[in-house]
């Protein structure tokens, strides 16, 4: 794997400032849960500063290489190109970045849908996107607080807000966060 230093200088690279800055967030917010939680610190670093890296990418490239990767384009991410930029970023990072740990891969493809099941580290960067301290919207101070309170109820919190975004606004809905949503509540059923 290519070191954190040239990962970062990559980063910075691809990005706009203000996304470049909203990466650096979520690393320090990853690492903090991660300390809390009893995450592979470095793991948290890696995943944080990489999970954007393709997010400024226009949608054609991001189609395009989502093909040059071999990466299943399915319909929700047909209406919603934006949504590819979790699986495309995991195949960058793994082609570009030489990341081979598949955590690390997981925790950038699903951050944006999320799914069931997810590692600790996966939930981690999911939630640490949401709750870093340039986020500002309804709720999410709550969130902030629920994050380190725990952190499946966090997510749960953050799929019902998806949800109702994207309710909203006439979107389409995700199966995997609704996978996500499901497996969440079965869990705390069997408490
Ligand atoms: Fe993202
Ligand atoms: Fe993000």
């Amino acid at each position: 794997m290519k070191d954190y230093e040239f990962i970062k200088n990559e980063v910075k690279s691809l990005l706009k400032q203000e996304r470049y800055i909203h990466s650096l967030n979520v690393e320090k917010e990853a690492i903090k849960l991660g300390k809390k939680y009893g995450e592979d610190e470095f793991k948290c670093k890696i995943a944080g500063i990489a999970h954007d890296c393709v997010k400024n990418f226009t949608n054609d490239k991001l189609y395009e290489m989502a093909h040059e990767y071999g990466i299943n384009i399915d319909i929700i991410q047909k209406y919603s190109p934006q949504l590819m930029h979790g699986p495309v970023g995991a195949a960058y990072c793994k082609d570009k970045f030489e990341i081979d740990d598949k955590d690390i891969l997981n925790a950038i493809y699903y951050h944006t849908t999320g799914r069931g099941n997810m590692s600790l580290l996966e939930k981690i960067i999911y939630i640490a996107d949401l709750i870093e301290e340039g986020r500002n919207f309804q709720g999410v101070n709550e969130l902030r607080k629920k994050a380190y309170e725990d952190i499946d109820e966090a997510i749960l919190m953050s799929c019902n807000l998806t949800i109702e975004y994207v309710l909203q606004r006439r979107l389409l809905i995700h199966p995997l966060t609704i996978e996500l949503r499901n497996t969440l509540i079965l869990e705390g059923t069997n408490e």
